[in-house]
């Protein structure tokens, strides 16, 4: 907290934190591991000499950081070249400066189109955040290591290309679509838009891979979502089925439930074919709700602080929740309260991409991780936040509201999740004090909260061809 408060000045103290942080002193390891990504990074480092001279600079940087639990679970990034792709969004960003202070070479690409969709509907993030050149020029100055900008949209095939020739990725991490289901049942012209950015983005990664970095593993966030909710227990990514005396295991069935769900289910197959036809080495990580906002690094100085939604189009449960709480407005359940979900804390977020990044897919593996941590209901949540906020003096009410969505509102719901804690994720689970600690840091941001925002605005059965723009956002009485 206090490092929000203060100054944007630099401290020497400052920078010591943050070379502590770049020993990886996130999260205590499970499992000690050789770092598979630093080794292929060394092999790599000798097939190209351009490369060779930034990849030893960040290695050197690295040796000199004091070693902490992170380097011996895979903390020393040993100068992997890894692109964020929506690096400037809110996973992306946290990742990008966890990666990068482990000393993995960052170079994030970004549109900037999340921005844009602020602007367009009259949103805007909890937090105050500085601009994406800010963040970066900010975080080199603090960390003494350089995250490459590049600004574009990974549709356009021109760019893109460029941007793989100029950064020559061990690694892709691909965060950059537009991710809100209510957004993309907005009007005709959002569900259009959702599938050709995350479809057709995805697919140019791929035959980015395939014809200019064949090597590289491609992370992709998928989304727990693509399973909608059965009433079997949900495997992580494969199912084996006897049918009539035969038996085969497939992918597991996929039941999307907006248009942005599907688009992240053609994403899904579209991986799983190019690991088949071209080889390609691919992670899908199916990532639950995320919540929180602070990382290590993200709370080192006020310009590196992280975006907060708490719209009821960006904004995801529990972080609109806690922001309902703190401002004195009932938390809005939707419908009756059932619907059971994955959840996983950012810190989780940044720490698993670095575990699919530091335990490589093979070439022709397509690899399915489940990413998150804990499930809970709506119901469960709006309690434990109810509970926390009274300690603080909140008098926290609940609404059930009409839901916009059409889902299940009282259904079976057992994910599994073990993959990812196999290979080391020790995850931060949501006991009261982190629920305490996320109301403490939002009262602190309270007055930016615009309260016309924080109602359901869209309706999944009122989906038009007529555009909407700011009216979208704000719900009608
Ligand atoms: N936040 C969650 O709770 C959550 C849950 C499950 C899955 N995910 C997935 O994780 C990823 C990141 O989510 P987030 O919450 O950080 O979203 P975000 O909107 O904050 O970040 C996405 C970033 O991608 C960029 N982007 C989008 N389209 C692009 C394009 N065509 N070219 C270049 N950049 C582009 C945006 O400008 C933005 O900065 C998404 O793929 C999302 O589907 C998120």
């Amino acid at each position: 907290m206090q490092a929000l408060k203060g100054t944007s000045a630099v401290s020497k103290q400052q920078a010591a934190s943050v070379a502590r942080l770049g020993a990886g002193a996130n999260v205590a390891p499970r499992v000690v591991r050789v770092p598979q990504a630093a080794a292929r990074a060394g092999l790599r480092a000798q097939r190209r000499p351009a490369d060779s001279v930034a990849a030893a600079a960040t290695a050197t940087a690295d040796k000199t950081a004091p070693a902490g639990p992170g380097t011996a679970n895979g903390g020393g990034g040993g100068g992997t070249r890894v692109m964020i792709i929506g690096g400037d969004g809110y996973c992306g960003w946290a990742t990008a400066l966890h990666l990068s202070a482990r000393g993995y070479n960052v170079s994030i690409v970004d549109n900037l189109c999340r921005r844009q969709f602020d602007l367009q509907l009259g949103l805007d993030t909890l937090t105050p955040i500085a601009s994406a050149h800010d963040r970066v020029r900010k975080w080199g100055e603090i960390s003494g290591k350089h995250i490459d900008l590049q600004i574009g949209d990974i549709c356009d095939w021109e760019f893109l290309s460029q941007a793989f020739t100029s950064f020559r990725p061990d690694v892709v991490v691909h965060f950059g679509e537009q991710r809100s289901a209510p957004y993309s049942m907005i009007d005709r012209q959002r569900a259009v838009f959702t599938q050709h950015n995350n479809v057709i983005g995805n697919i140019n990664v791929m035959f980015a891979i395939k014809e200019l970095a064949p090597e590289c593993h491609l992370v992709k966030l998928g989304t727990m979502g693509e399973y909608g909710t059965p009433n079997i227990d949900i495997e992580e990514g494969f199912i084996t089925i006897n049918h009539n005396g035969r038996t085969d295991t497939l992918p597991y069935p996929k039941q999307g439930n907006s248009f942005y769900h599907l688009s992240k289910i053609h994403d899904s197959h579209n991986i799983h074919f190019a690991t088949k036809a071209w080889k390609l080495a691919a992670t899908d990580l199916n990532q639950g709700v995320v919540y929180g906002v602070r990382t290590d690094e993200t709370v080192a100085d006020p310009a590196l602080i992280n975006r907060y939604d708490y719209d009821g189009i960006f904004g995801t449960a529990l972080n609109r929740f806690v922001v309902q709480a703190a401002v004195g407005h009932p938390l809005t359940v939707y419908g009756k309260g059932g619907q059971t979900r994955g959840f996983l804390d950012i810190r989780d977020t940044v720490r698993c991409i670095q575990i699919a990044i530091d335990n490589p897919a093979s070439r022709g593996e397509f690899r399915v991780f489940n990413q998150f941590t804990e499930q809970f209901s709506v119901n469960q949540l709006a309690e434990i936040v109810g509970r926390e906020g009274a300690k603080l003096g909140l008098e926290v009410t609940v609404q059930n509201v009409p839901n916009p969505r059409v889902e299940a509102e009282e259904h079976y719901y057992n994910a599994k999740c073990s993959k990812l804690q196999d290979l080391g994720l020790v995850p931060h689970l949501l006991g009261d004090s982190m629920v305490d600690s996320l109301l403490e840091f939002v009262i602190a941001y309270k007055d930016r909260c615009r309260m016309e925002l924080i109602k359901p605005a869209v309706d999944w059965r009122k989906a038009g061809v007529k555009v909407n723009t700011m009216a979208a956002a704000v719900a009608s009485k």
